[in-house]
């Protein structure tokens, strides 16, 4: 698969006078941008009261961007909802979890479960896409679902609709009983009335209810999203796409990814290094104008995978929609990008297979909420860092021959509903399945391997030399039937396969898997402090578990007990390993698998796109790798030319 590369940026002609426009467009082009984003905060302006619509800035807008040769992708402006959209649904605003409605004066002020909003939303869209889908080169619905924790609502609607939701899965309350074992407390329901929402209980809800809560949230996205999608598709034929984001698991992706034509996701690397990593203040520090060397790769991987999910598509599309240019402004602490690294994040993104990197924001705007939030230009239209480096990859890629993607080695599966489970019964501090996975990923990278995401119902495992399911809760009868077949080696656990789909332990005990004689007897959570050594290398830290059964003990952990077992090509894992362990297991599935590695230094990582290989230097100082010393923030591109 050969792909289109291209560049963009996210523009808000409303911020700005209407002269300046032509400039914009005309620089825009001049710097070699393809894609143009307008339009998604901008209710207020198109609508100022009810019903009176104004389009046809929007429609200037369009001539002048399109006029100098620009796309634009359209943004529907449902996550910012207009204050007077209040006064006709006062009842619309989420909850949160203490009971409080969510007020007015920022954004994403909504409730996903509330009809009138979601009409609201469809009635906007629609008139829209009347407006403008002969014209529009793609859309994106609504922005970044899940930004400012937004998808769990304990509003009056979602009650209701909850309750519908139980009703249709249900069908009777026995069945939510029994599943749900509400006999224990006597929670045991007689009508689905009385359900209530699992917030405000006196100490932790069933599990189960909670997360069928979780499993309910996310439907009313995909629902959501639904609606916005069907109307869009009325009027145009341009592909539609949303902005996903960096560790936001909350939502199942795969579900509204089989709805669009693109993926995309909303890349910040050094705010998430901030505020969505936990790791030690010295890897902080030490990446801290760089980004985690992992973690926008895990998202290009992950955000690949949910892209492939839409049915027509021969290719997976997906781009970064917002890339981080400079400083940001909402993270703890928010450097600088050291030099270089703007252009190291873009050939990242398009080594992993992105279609389109676009810039947030064009100008940095001087007033409200993002003020020190750097554009492409400063406040004052004088170009800013971020966008010599967006020039400087704008030359590279006219010259530069086009990336190909080719089906990884190793795959990893990632299960947005395993990732529930695990928050509603973490059973210890810091269990959470994203830090687990992103391990395993990162232990992976480090190897030098690049990895295919797969989601849970993946149905072959067909060409992986190895696979990793770390932590899947539940695995589908899909996915069994698949590791069943698949010819690769496999890595499972610790948690995977252990509960039912409604959260209960499954007699026989887990993993419960054929020709696999493990039995997990015991599971325990540990102190940060009290990691169990290995009698080799590592320890199991966190969560571990005590194995029983007849299958071939490959680990022990110096207590003597069995940490790994296998049984033919299946390996179960009963711990969480720290990073020596992890190592450890992987070199040696590795090289069962005949999986080549390469035992990378600490900043550096690779990533083979068909015939080329690409080797970034994440790092903040020069690092010699086979024989050639890469500048920091150095990018090496090896194969044909
Ligand atoms: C994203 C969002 C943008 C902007 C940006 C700032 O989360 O989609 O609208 O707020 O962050 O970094």
């Amino acid at each position: 698969m050969t792909l289109r590369r291209a560049l963009g940026t996210c523009y808000y002609p409303e911020h700005w006078p209407e002269e300046t426009w032509a400039e914009d467009a005309r620089r825009m082009a001049d710097l070699g941008l393809t894609w143009v984003r307008i339009g998604e905060f901008a209710w207020s302006k198109l609508e100022p009261v009810p019903g009176d619509l104004r389009f046809d800035w929007l429609e200037r807008a369009m001539d002048v961007l399109q006029g100098s040769g620009l796309k634009v992708v359209l943004g529907t402006p449902t996550a910012t909802p207009p204050r007077w959209m209040l006064d006709r649904h006062p009842d619309m605003l989420a909850v949160d979890v203490a009971g409080r409605p969510r007020g007015f004066g920022s954004r994403r002020h909504y409730c996903f479960s509330h009809e009138g909003y979601r009409a609201e939303s469809v009635r906007i869209t629609t008139l829209l896409a009347e407006r403008f889908g002969a014209r529009v080169e793609a859309w994106q619905t609504d922005n970044e679902y899940g930004c400012h924790d937004t998808i769990y609502s304990y509003s009056d609607a979602a009650r209701r609709a909850f309750r519908d939701w139980l009703a249709q899965k249900y069908q009777s309350t026995d069945a939510l009983n029994r599943a749900w074992g509400n006999v224990f407390w006597s929670m045991e329901y007689d009508s689905f009335d009385q359900i209530y929402l699992p917030n405000l209980t006196v100490t932790e809800p069933n599990p189960s209810h909670a997360l069928d809560f979780r499993r309910f949230s996310s439907h009313q996205v995909a629902r959501f999203n639904a609606a916005q999608v069907a109307a869009i598709r009325r009027h145009s034929d341009a592909p539609i796409s949303h902005n996903y984001m960096g560790r936001i698991v909350e939502f199942d992706h795969f579900a509204l990814g089989a709805q669009m034509e693109i993926a995309t996701w909303d890349s910040y690397p050094l705010g998430f290094l901030e505020d969505r990593l936990e790791e030690t203040s010295e890897h902080k520090r030490h990446y801290a104008r760089q980004g985690d060397p992992d973690f926008q790769a895990f998202h290009h991987d992950l955000y690949r995978a949910v892209a492939a999910q839409f049915p027509e598509s021969e290719t997976p599309r997906w781009w970064v929609m917002e890339q981080q240019p400079g400083p940001v402004n909402w993270a703890p602490h928010n450097p600088a990008p050291a030099p270089g690294m703007v252009r190291l994040w873009t050939w990242e993104a398009f080594a992993h297979g992105a279609e389109c990197v676009s810039f947030f924001r064009w100008r940095q705007a001087p007033f409200a909420q993002e003020q020190y939030h750097a554009g492409l230009l400063r406040p004052d239209s004088v170009e800013a860092e971020g966008f010599h480096e967006a020039a400087e990859v704008a030359r590279e890629l006219a010259d530069a021959p086009s990336v190909e993607i080719a089906q990884a080695p190793v795959a990893l599966v990632f299960d947005y509903a395993a990732a529930w489970a695990w928050a509603v019964q973490p059973q210890g501090l810091g269990c959470d399945y994203f830090r687990l996975v992103f391990e395993v990923y990162r232990g992976l990278r480090k190897l030098g391997l690049s990895v295919d995401i797969l989601p849970p119902e993946t149905e072959r495992l067909d060409g992986y030399a190895l696979v990793l399911v770390p932590g899947a809760i539940t695995l589908s009868d899909r996915l069994k039937r698949a590791l069943q077949n698949a010819d690769g080696q496999t890595l499972l656990g610790p948690r995977t396969n252990a509960k039912t789909a409604s959260l209960s332990i499954p007699v026989p005990l887990p993993p419960d898997l054929p020709g696999l004689e493990v039995t997990v007897s015991r599971v325990e959570t540990l102190r940060p402090d009290m990691p169990v050594p290995m009698e080799g290398a590592g320890h199991v830290k966190l969560w571990r578990e005590q194995l029983e059964g007849g299958a071939e003990v490959l680990d022990r952990d110096a207590e003597g007990r069995p940490v790994t077992m296998r049984a033919g090509r299946l390996t179960y894992i009963g711990g969480w390993p720290d990073a020596d362990l992890l190592r450890h297991l992987l070199l040696r599935a590795c090289a069962e698998a005949g999986v080549a590695v390469v035992d990378l230094p600490p900043d550096i990582r690779v990533r083979q796109a068909g015939p080329t290989r690409f080797v970034f230097n994440h790092g903040p100082g020069p690092v010699a790798f086979e024989g050639v010393t890469l500048p920091p923030a150095g990018v090496l591109r090896q194969g044909p030319t």
